[in-house]
């Protein structure tokens, strides 16, 4: 989704109570920094510009919400329309948190100490090319980091058939149970969904919306992930990859070395952050 620079998004993200800066630095701690830490807490993967969570929040004030964004300019949009929903509620933002962050280094930020009870993951960016795939939210390598914090369910919307297929497939290898699958919610749309601005503008285009629930391995809560963003894994990585494409090593011996690196990775300490992607 393109979205223009917004001058304000930055300073008033900084000066709101529920925008948190650093989401690094909240590790561990994100109940926290709600007002009611035990309630359940639902992450929503990609807000946008936060039409989804500023409802959800509005609606359940029994549950606590978290949402990411890599943009800063998504979220500043999502902290006004926060203001706006809870203002027209005649409530305070006490339930929700909103953070910058590339959910590629979502085990950096979220822990098994967070409890998360669910995740949300609403359209999605779908990486269509083959070399891209690897950045879709749903791909096995992201699937590792939020098992291994997750304790409920994930919840998959998405108007792309390739990437629901493909993803459907993503959730199986990696040992996640599908508890719900459709290819057309609002055929039978539940009582409590809660469109986001990308299905109401692909509903509105004809698309159908599809849908999944699913449930992680449960010998995958608390397990390492590996930081794929450690500078000297990124650079092994991308050598190996480019050796790869130029034909000098074999399927196999480019899955071999690349499984040694990755083990090699999960020993190590944290990295500096650099995006493999860059
Ligand atoms: C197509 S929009 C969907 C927005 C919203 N969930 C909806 O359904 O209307 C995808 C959103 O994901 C965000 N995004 C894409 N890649 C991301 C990443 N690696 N980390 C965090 N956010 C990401 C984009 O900035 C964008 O706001």
């Amino acid at each position: 989704m393109r979205i223009r620079f917004k001058k304000w998004a930055r300073p008033e993200i900084a000066a709101s109570p529920f925008c948190m800066d650093d989401a690094f630095a909240l590790a561990g701690a994100w109940r926290s920094h709600f007002a009611r830490p035990e309630q359940p807490f639902y992450i929503e993967l990609g807000c946008g510009k936060g039409g989804w969570v500023s409802q959800a929040a509005v609606l359940h004030p029994e549950c606590n919400y978290l949402a990411l964004d890599i943009k800063s300019e998504m979220l500043g949009v999502a902290k006004r329309k926060t203001e706006a929903a809870f203002a027209a509620a005649g409530r305070t933002p006490d339930n929700i948190l909103l953070a910058i962050l590339n959910i590629e280094r979502f085990s950096e930020v979220l822990t098994p100490a967070d409890g998360v009870d669910r995740i949300y993951i609403n359209f999605c960016n779908p990486w269509p090319k083959e070399g891209h795939k690897k950045r879709r939210l749903t791909h096995p390598r992201q699937l590792r980091q939020y098992a291994a914090v997750l304790r409920g369910e994930l919840h998959f919307k998405t108007d792309d058939l390739d990437l629901f297929t493909e993803s459907v497939a993503y959730f199986t290898e990696s040992g996640w149970e599908i508890l719900t699958q459709t290819n057309d919610l609002h055929a039978d749309e539940p009582a409590d969904n809660i469109r986001t601005e990308h299905e109401n503008m692909f509903t509105e285009m004809g698309k159908k919306i599809n849908f999944l629930i699913a449930k992680p391995p449960a010998e995958a809560f608390g397990k390492p992930v590996p930081n794929l963003h450690a500078p000297d894994t990124v650079k092994l990585l991308r050598g190996l990859e480019k050796q790869h494409g130029l034909g000098i090593l074999t399927d196999e011996e480019f899955e071999k070395q690349k499984q040694q690196i990755l083990s090699r990775t999960q020993e190590a300490a944290n990295g500096e952050g650099i995006s493999l992607e860059k």
